[in-house]
C-alpha cells in the first residue's frame, strides 16, 4: 500500500450498479485489462511479490483468475492450474463445494496436476464472503502442497480487515471505489 500505481489499477475497473442484479456493484475488470499501463502494473505488483517465493504453482479460480493467472505463473517461473466449476475438467477431478447466497457452488482441480509439497498461490479477481478462495485451498490442500497465499486485485468490505483465509494468507491490491 502507498504505491502510486494502485490508485489508477482502482480507477481502471469499472463499476456496474445493479449488474448482474438490482443492489450489486458489479466490479468490472475488463476495464482494467484494456488498460495496458494499468493490466501490466497488476501483474507486476503480484509477481514481484511471489518471484522469490519458491512457487512452482499458480492455481487460477474461473472465470476471472484465469485473466490474472497466467501471466504471474510465467513471470515467475511456476505452473499454471485452473480450478475449474463442475463438469468442465476432462480428466479425474477432486470437487470442493462452498456456500453461495443460495444454494452452493462448486470448484475442481485435475487429480495430478499438483504434488505433495508444492508451493502453491491461489489468484482471483475478486474476494467477497471468501467461500471461494476456501475452497481453492482446500482442493490444494487435500493434495498436500502448501498454499503459500491467497491474491486478489479487489477485496470487498465483507473482507476488509481480514488478511487471512483458512489460515492463510490474503493479500489484497485495492478496495471497491
Ligand atoms: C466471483 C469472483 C470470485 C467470487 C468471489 O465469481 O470472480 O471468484 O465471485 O466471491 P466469494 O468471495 O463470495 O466466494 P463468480 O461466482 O461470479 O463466478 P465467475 O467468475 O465464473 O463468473
Amino acid at each position: 500500500k502507498g504505491d502510486p500505481r494502485l490508485q489508477a489499477i482502482s480507477e481502471a475497473i469499472r463499476v456496474v450498479p445493479h449488474f448482474p442484479k438490482q443492489g450489486i456493484m458489479f466490479q468490472d475488470i475488463t476495464t482494467l485489462l484494456l488498460d495496458h499501463k494499468a493490466f501490466k502494473d497488476t501483474v507486476d505488483i503480484f509477481v514481484d511479490r511471489y518471484r522469490d517465493m519458491d512457487i512452482s504453482v499458480v492455481a487460477g479460480v474461473e472465470a476471472r483468475g484465469f485473466m490474472f493467472g497466467p501471466s504471474i505463473a510465467l513471470a515467475i517461473g511456476a505452473k499454471f492450474v485452473p480450478l475449474r466449476k463442475p463438469r468442465k475438467l476432462p480428466g479425474k477431478v477432486i470437487s470442493e463445494e462452498y456456500e453461495l447466497e443460495y444454494g452452493t457452488d462448486c470448484l475442481e482441480m485435475h487429480v495430478g496436476a499438483v504434488q505433495p509439497g508444492e508451493r502453491a498461490l491461489v489468484i482471483d479477481d475478486l474476494v467477497a464472503t471468501g467461500g471461494t478462495l476456501s475452497a481453492a485451498i482446500k482442493l490444494l490442500e487435500r493434495v498436500e502442497a502448501e498454499v503459500v497465499e491467497c491474491a486478489c486485485v479487489i477485496g470487498l468490505p465483507e473482507v476488509k480487515g481480514q488478511c487471512r483465509l483458512n489460515g492463510k494468507p490474503l493479500y489484497i491490491l485495492v478496495e471497491p471505489r
